[in-house]
């Protein structure tokens, strides 16, 4: 796919997401303290890099599964059409869950997701966002955690992409298109 040109400067560091993942780590742990063992379950693909520093941080007996949601393919617009590419491992009927999302935007892929989620009967169903751009929402949705509130920029880094490139940048980075000869 051919795109504009584009840099991309630094919106949240690689150091100031760690030390509020440690903070976010601290708020769950203590949530789900009496827990027998919590079903991380990650977004894929954006939520990769940030389900895995989560992870981490957690003092807690966890599982991790995978579930794909796609709205956005390769486009920069929502297609609001939240499609299940591929569901859970394993069955969370009467378990912990947290959801792990890299960015909520419009809020139908999160939405969608603990729709389905809560419709299995787990015990206690929470998620979280690293990203969430509140401007954007279509949908009546917020996520129970929220890394950072951001403005309207495209973003990409940490797990988030455009157009499935620049997800491996350490930092969250805003997208700025070159005009001519820039
Ligand atoms: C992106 C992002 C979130 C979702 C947020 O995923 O990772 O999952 O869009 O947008 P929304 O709140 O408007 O639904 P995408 O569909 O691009 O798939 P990807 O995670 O594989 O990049
Ligand atoms: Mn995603
Ligand atoms: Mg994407």
């Amino acid at each position: 796919m051919s795109q504009r040109p584009y840099a991309i400067d630094v919106m949240i560091s690689a150091k100031t997401i760690a030390a509020r993942i440690e903070d976010l780590c601290g708020e769950i742990t203590t949530e789900f303290a009496d827990t027998d063992k919590l079903v991380v379950v990650g977004l894929l693909r954006g939520s990769f890099v940030f389900i895995a520093d989560l992870v981490r941080e957690l003092d807690l007996p966890i599982e991790v599964d995978f579930l794909e949601a796609s709205s956005y393919g390769d486009a920069m617009e929502s297609s609001r059409e939240v499609r299940i590419l591929k569901d859970l491992r394993g069955a969370i009927e009467g378990r912990d869950v947290l959801v792990v999302e890299d960015i909520v935007d419009t809020g139908h892929t999160l939405n969608h997701v603990t729709k389905l989620l809560q419709s299995r009967s787990p015990k206690r169903l929470k998620s979280i966002a690293l990203l969430d751009k509140p401007s954007r929402r279509e949908v009546d949705f917020r996520s129970d955690w929220i890394g950072f509130e951001i403005p309207d920029e495209f973003v990409v880094g940490y797990g988030i992409d455009y157009a499935q490139r620049n997800r491996n940048l350490p930092h969250i980075g805003k997208v700025r298109f070159l005009e001519d000869g820039e």
